[in-house]
């Protein structure tokens, strides 16, 4: 029998909304769509540029490790120094969507607004049922202002439609950092620490019936502890009392191909979490 060709994202979205209005039984995706997850990761993998590819060379990582002597202040603390007005996060727990999101948009509390080209707040729904959280822009995020946009966006894509979930309706999806850090380096604990006020109220006013954490620092942050992602994921944490799933990151998916079946497993725990 010949190979069938990957379903597209949108396709299998489509396919799969079907089968819930005709009451088909809970979505639990048979093995032939699985393979098709696999394969369609191996074909994005193939055929992806590597700018994008945050958490690539990344080892995972404690994100509340304190860093190591430094010869001055850092330079988001430089930037906090040069900007006093700029409301603490206290004030920031206040804030309406509209008023956070224009704060961010001109945010100078770390070093990171210095290379910047956009500040990356969101994608889809804030009456989302889902909310993903990333770990921070890349090249192709700075570039359009939106976050999972390159070949991780696309495989962050397929990895929702497998689960019936669209970017367009019922997902929102933000980052740890609104920024990009240069040369996709990982976020660093004070960048982390001045952007996370950002997150939070962002949670808060989504407040969406489940989150998914996609990589390392994403789910550290999320869950509060310091472990490798790997035993994290696995399980259904909460997070101000919505549940939390965790898993893998899209781009580490494109380089380690044993990570699928895992990160399969945990969107469908996320699945079942959604279906209550
Ligand atoms: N990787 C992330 O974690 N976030 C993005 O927005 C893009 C790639």
């Amino acid at each position: 029998m010949g190979a069938r060709p990957p379903l597209d994202p949108t396709e299998l979205a489509r396919l799969l909304r079907q089968r819930r209005e005709l009451a088909a039984p809970a979505l639990f995706l048979g093995a032939t769509t699985r393979d098709e997850f696999m394969a369609r990761v191996r074909e994005i993998g193939a055929a992806g540029p590597r700018e994008d590819q945050e958490g690539a060379t990344a080892p995972p990582r404690a994100v509340k490790s304190t860093p190591g002597p430094r010869p001055g202040p850092s330079a988001g603390e430089r930037m906090a120094a040069r900007t006093p007005n700029e409301p603490e996060a206290g004030d920031r727990a206040e804030m309406d969507y509209d008023t956070l999101r224009d704060h961010a948009m001109t945010c100078t509390r770390c070093g990171l607004a210095e290379t910047r080209n956009s500040v990356v707040f969101s994608d889809g729904n804030p009456a989302a049922r889902l909310v993903v959280v990333g770990e921070a822009p890349g090249a192709n995020e700075d570039r359009t202002g939106l976050p999972f946009v390159g070949a991780a966006g696309k495989l962050l894509d397929l990895m929702l439609a497998s689960v019936d979930l669209s970017r367009e309706d019922s997902v929102y999806i933000c980052n740890v950092l609104k920024c990009r850090p240069p040369g996709n380096r990982n976020p660093q604990a004070d960048e982390i620490q001045a952007c996370s006020p950002f997150l939070k109220r962002q949670l808060a006013l989504v407040r969406p019936e489940a989150l998914l954490a996609v990589g390392t620092f994403a789910a550290q942050l999320l869950t509060g502890r310091d472990r490798p992602l790997g035993r994290l994921r696995g399980e259904v944490h909460a997070y101000e009392g919505i549940p939390l799933v965790v898993t893998y990151h899209p781009a580490a998916l494109l380089r380690n191909s044993g990570w699928v079946r895992p990160t399969w497993d945990d969107l469908q725990l996320l699945r079942q979490v959604m279906d209550g």
